[in-house]
């Protein structure tokens, strides 16, 4: 059988982002690499239930309940090593890797940001932050970045990106939707399966 890179998505919250992965396995989009873990950083995540539905596996990683950055970690990689993972996604995940996580697995994890970087991004830039940030500026396009991770928030090298335009009246809420729908969820398995398919060689 063809050798597959074996993928973790780490998830926080709705996990729009992971369900466009799952559905570009089903396309055949994403066809060098398997998602064959779902890490979520609390255990309300709706990206639980969606990883669920497909027959996923998946864990929960909560730092508060863990107590501690280095206890998160140790969870974290304790799960990668359980199931031999190669490759990190982060997909809508809210919490910051140390700088001896993410040296352990160079160019090893790729995260989506709802913005063109460098533009809104780096520290407290997640989630709504980039969309109310880019209509504060009264830019007329944002999108959204595909990057590998390294220690500085939002610092790594850029795989891909995609630009989406500003329209007249658009909330912060809008507007991110908007650039999932012509950004994210495009861009993010594309660039998951380019980067699988030079890990399997
Ligand atoms: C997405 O817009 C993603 O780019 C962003 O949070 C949202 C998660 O949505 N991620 C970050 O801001 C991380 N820096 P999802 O849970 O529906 O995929």
């Amino acid at each position: 059988m063809e050798k597959k890179t074996r993928i973790a998505v780490f998830v926080s919250g709705g996990g729009t982002n992971l369900q466009a992965l799952m559905d570009a396995a089903d396309a055949g989009i994403l066809h060098s690499g398997e998602i064959v873990l779902v890490i979520a950083s609390n255990p309300n995540a709706y990206a639980l239930e969606r990883a669920k539905k497909k027959g996923v596996a998946t864990a929960v990683c909560w730092k508060k309940e863990l107590g501690s950055q280095k206890a998160f970690e140790a969870a974290i990689s304790e799960k990668l090593a359980e199931y031999d993972i190669d490759l990190i996604v982060l997909a809508g995940f809210m919490n910051i890797l140390s700088a001896d996580f993410t040296a352990k697995w160079p160019e090893r994890i790729i995260n989506v940001h709802p913005a063109l970087i460098p533009s809104f991004c780096g520290k407290g830039m997640y989630g709504l932050a980039p969309h109310i940030a880019a209509l504060e500026k009264g830019v007329k396009v944002t999108g959204a970045t595909v990057h590998f991770v390294n220690e500085i928030p939002d610092g790594g090298r850029i795989i891909d990106q995609r630009a989406v335009y500003v329209q007249e009246g658009d909330t912060p809420e809008v507007l991110q939707r908007r650039v999932m729908e012509e950004a994210e969820w495009i861009i993010l398995p594309r660039a998951v399966e380019k980067v699988s398919a030079e890990l399997v060689g």
